[in-house]
């Protein structure tokens, strides 16, 4: 049998792949608007970088990652996100001396070893940015309003925004134990049992009913939220309403890392079926720390670039007409025509004009076909009467017009047609 591309994984081909781009670029520049710049981090990292700062007992960490040893035998992982790398790479290259907060973005392929099914795959890629060090809520609020102008540039229109706080060091250990006294009394397998010792707040995101039902009466964080964090929280919602984002305050809103701290929130897309986040983030005010560096208050998101095609695919955004490929497409018929046309393409690529031809000798039929499966649109047809005239026959492939054009000039009368 032929190979096939791994489980969970996917080939982007033309012409989809164009779009796909497209959609990277459109999430990444609001950001480079607002100061980020470009950080690019290795695809793998030492392993306990992970285990640390992502967190043992999430599911990322403790059954979906891609850990193997190098022929050294050291242990390392493909990155299953994008923060824990950064914060690395800040802490490597002492940034955070310099003025704060480092503001970087990113863009690159995460590794997952998930169940596959739509919107859910083992390699996916992610437009990511971070803000480290500097606690202030108009950060988070930029932030927000920063990805939220990603999709909307995109022309989506229903992405949601769920926000929440999940407190800080002062509040969240007394949130914690009132949470866990009370799933204690609750009727759970001994998986489950097991997650309220160790990350209780994941089970207030557990998605099957018959523990949803139970779950009705929960303590919620943000009636446990200490003044300071509570007046933080206050001043993000208010910066987001005066921006003009709607957001949905969802106190069960509880995110798949353990380093997060206050401000959390999700981009949600309706249209996708279970896999429903096309982004989220928050604040992590502790990570550094935890990866033995100083005190360094950040906050950041990472926006799903696959699911954001999935969902402007659900609101019928991608359309299914072809896009050129190129403007020109070169018909040369014989061998000198084809050494001739071979340079008119490279004069006419100079000058800004994208161009194409019949590669493997192929006849006026067929080469014709190649010209119109390109959406060129014009076709350049050079036959060996036009070569001995120093001409070649410029088609307009919409209304079948043809010109004749001295070689000399060819240049010039495209890029005069194609503007
Ligand atoms: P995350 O929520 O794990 O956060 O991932 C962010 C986004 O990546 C998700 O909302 C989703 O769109 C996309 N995504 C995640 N897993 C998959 C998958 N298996 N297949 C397709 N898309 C997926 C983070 O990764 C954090 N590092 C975000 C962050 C940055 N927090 C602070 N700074």
């Amino acid at each position: 049998m032929s190979f096939q591309a791994p489980k969970g994984t996917f080939d982007w081909l033309p012409p989809r792949s164009e779009r796909i781009l497209a959609v990277r670029e459109a999430l990444a520049a609001p950001l480079r608007e607002a100061g980020y710049g470009y950080i690019e981090t290795p695809v793998f990292e030492d392993t306990q970088l992970f285990a640390r700062g992502v967190g043992e007992s999430t599911d990322i960490v403790s059954k979906e990652m891609y850990t193997f040893p190098d022929k050294a035998g050291r242990s390392l992982t493909l990155r299953p996100e994008g923060t824990a790398s950064v914060v690395r790479a800040v802490l490597q290259h002492n940034l955070h001396a310099g003025q704060l907060p480092v503001k970087l973005w990113y863009s690159g392929s995460q590794f997952r070893y998930e169940r596959a099914q739509k919107g859910r795959y083992r390699h996916f890629w992610q437009v990511g940015a971070e803000a480290l060090g500097a606690e202030d809520p108009a950060l988070d609020a930029e932030l927000i309003v920063l990805g939220a102008r990603g999709f909307t540039s995109l022309g989506l229109e229903n992405v949601r925004l769920l926000l929440n706080s999940l407190g800080d060091k002062t509040c969240r250990p007394a949130y914690r134990a009132a949470l866990q006294e009370f799933l204690r009394g609750l009727d759970l397998d001994a998986d489950t049992k097991a997650r309220i010792e160790i990350n209780p707040l994941r089970v207030l995101d557990d998605k099957r009913p018959e523990v949803q039902a139970q779950l009705t009466g929960a303590p919620l964080v943000v009636d446990h939220l200490c003044a300071a964090c509570k007046a933080y929280h206050e001043e993000v919602r208010f910066l987001l309403t005066a921006s003009g984002i709607a957001f949905e305050d969802d106190p069960r809103l509880v995110r798949g890392l353990d380093y997060y701290t206050r401000t959390t929130f999700e981009f949600v897309h309706d249209g996708l079926g279970s896999q429903s986040a096309v982004g989220g983030g928050g604040r992590y005010d502790g990570l550094s720390e935890m990866l033995d560096g100083p005190p360094l208050p950040s906050v950041g998101w990472a926006l799903g670039v696959d699911r954001t095609f999935l969902a402007m695919e659900a609101e019928g955004l991608l359309g299914d007409h072809a896009q050129a490929r190129v403007q020109v497409y070169g018909v040369p018929l014989g061998d000198e025509a084809r050494r001739r046309m071979f340079l008119i393409l490279n004069d006419l690529r100079v000058a800004g004009v994208s161009a194409d031809m019949a590669f493997g000798g192929k006849g006026l039929k067929g080469a014709m076909k190649g010209a119109g499966r390109s959406g060129a649109g014009f076709a350049l047809i050079l036959g060996e009467r036009d070569l001995a005239a120093e001409v070649v026959q410029v088609k307009n492939l919409t209304t079948a017009e043809q010109t004749e054009v001295p070689l000399a000039q060819v240049v010039d009368v495209l890029k005069g047609k194609v503007q």
